[in-house]
């Protein structure tokens, strides 16, 4: 049994699922027990596995049944009827089936590439729960291979044993799978992806929704094509989908070789560049391309920022938290008049009001403007709950860049009379 105080008390009322290592006010559980939580009164508050890591406990039920093959199933059921509402269920198809907290599984997430499923853990403390997990996720999805593989955290300073790796069915090696099921005038496209890979399958089904809305900007208003800088463009999703919806030219800026041999592999298989198209992969600092640009007088019309929250590569090191400012200033450097900047950020410690900030300094720093024209998030197979602010970790914002004055300097408007309006 562990006892928790009353802040940890609080949140488990309202389906928070985890106890950290501070909030436990008494009693003891090794890393991997099934374990009952009370409350200081003595009250049940549900039915944990226990962790000795930066979180001290995972809540799977809020009464004190148990965590076994049966609740495992009907979890992962109600995550897939959610998936098929969605659509996003097919040959082929990848998407995510349990998003964690978010799906009431605590430390699982469970992806589908096709034929074969990967599910990664956030602790040791959660192995027991492989078998069920396997089972069910095979008699649910008819998959025919299952990986296991860590998520580790970076709170998380424990040295880990190796992950299970592949413990159902024979790995098929790299799969092409099929991105997104596409909306009203959105192409289909086929990207390779490394299921038995530790941790780089290769695509983000979590943008999604994100590149498909971009799909029908990416002609222009003259029909033809825009220039796209895709930075920090990893195996290229973005550019594979800027040229199958009519970019003229892209250009993709990646640190990693393998990454960019692999964005290749993926225009191959969508047959692009078509006729009348470029495109120019670049293999370098993603800060050091914009300056060299700014300097070549080259722009652009949709620069796309979705770095990573942190990387130490290539001699350089980036920080989504301290640097976003310094590449969008960057970024606002090469954005031809008029054009877009579509920043990402998937740092959960990064909030919306943090991260529109680093946008305004950004530009500010560039001396720009920007008018915020659309706001997305992670795709729906990636679901939020509620009482998991931990939950929202997508950001992403379409900047449209003007290089006019700061308003305070324009033109004073003529005095007239007040309009009665409505604040949005
Ligand atoms: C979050 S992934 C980008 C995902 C990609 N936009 C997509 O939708 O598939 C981050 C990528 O940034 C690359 N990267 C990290 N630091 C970089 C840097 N300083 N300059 C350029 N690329 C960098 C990594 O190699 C990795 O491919």
């Amino acid at each position: 049994m562990l006892v928790v105080n009353g802040y940890s008390e609080r949140w488990l009322r309202q389906g928070f699922p985890w106890v950290y290592p501070n909030e436990v006010a008494g009693g003891s559980a090794p890393l991997g027990a099934v374990v009952q939580l009370r409350s200081v009164a003595g009250e049940p508050l549900g039915t944990a596995i226990a962790d000795d890591g930066w979180i001290r406990a995972r809540r799977f039920r809020a009464d004190a049944g148990p965590i076994d093959g049966a609740l495992i199933h009907a979890r992962l059921a109600s995550a897939l009827t959610l998936r098929r509402a969605l659509g996003l269920v097919g040959p082929d198809a990848c998407y995510r089936l349990a998003n964690g907290e978010n799906d009431d599984l605590p430390g699982v997430r469970v992806d589908v590439w096709g034929a074969s499923a990967v599910v990664s853990l956030d602790s040791p403390s959660l192995l027991a729960l492989v078998p069920a997990l396997v089972a069910a996720t095979v008699a649910l999805t008819g998959v025919g291979a299952v990986h296991v593989g860590w998520r580790p955290d970076s709170r998380d300073a424990r040295v880990w044993p190796p992950p299970p790796g592949l413990v159902h069915g024979e790995d098929a090696g790299p799969a092409v799978v099929v991105d997104p099921p596409p909306g009203p005038g959105v192409r289909s496209l086929r990207y390779r992806v490394d299921v038995g890979a530790k941790k780089d399958v290769g695509l983000f089904p979590d943008q999604r929704d994100n590149r498909s809305w971009l799909a029908s900007h990416y002609r222009g208003a003259a029909d033809s094509g825009v220039r796209v800088l895709n930075l920090f463009c990893y195996t290229g999703a973005f550019s594979v989908h800027a040229l199958a919806h009519g970019a003229r030219e892209v250009v993709s800026v990646d640190l990693s070789r393998p990454y960019l041999d692999r964005l290749d592999e993926n225009l191959a298989l969508n047959a692009l560049p078509a006729p009348g198209q470029t495109h120019e992969r670049i293999e370098d600092d993603a800060i050091k391309v914009l300056d060299r640009f700014r300097r070549q007088g080259r722009v652009f019309d949709r620069i796309i920022l979705d770095p990573p929250g942190h990387s130490h590569s290539g001699g350089t090191d980036w920080s989504g938290e301290q640097d976003y400012a310094r590449l969008v200033a960057a970024a606002a450097r090469v954005c031809a008049p008029g054009g877009w900047i579509i920043a990402s950020s998937n740092l959960g410690s990064v909030s919306p009001r943090q991260f529109h900030g680093a946008l305004i300094d950004g530009l500010r720093k560039a001396e720009c403007q920007g008018r915020v024209i659309h706001t997305g998030g992670q795709a729906p197979d990636f679901p939020a709950a509620l009482h998991f602010p931990e939950g929202s970790f997508l950001k992403f914002v379409v900047l449209e860049v003007a290089h006019a004055p700061p308003r305070a300097t324009a033109t004073p408007v003529p005095a007239g009379p007040v309009k009665p309006g409505r604040k949005p």
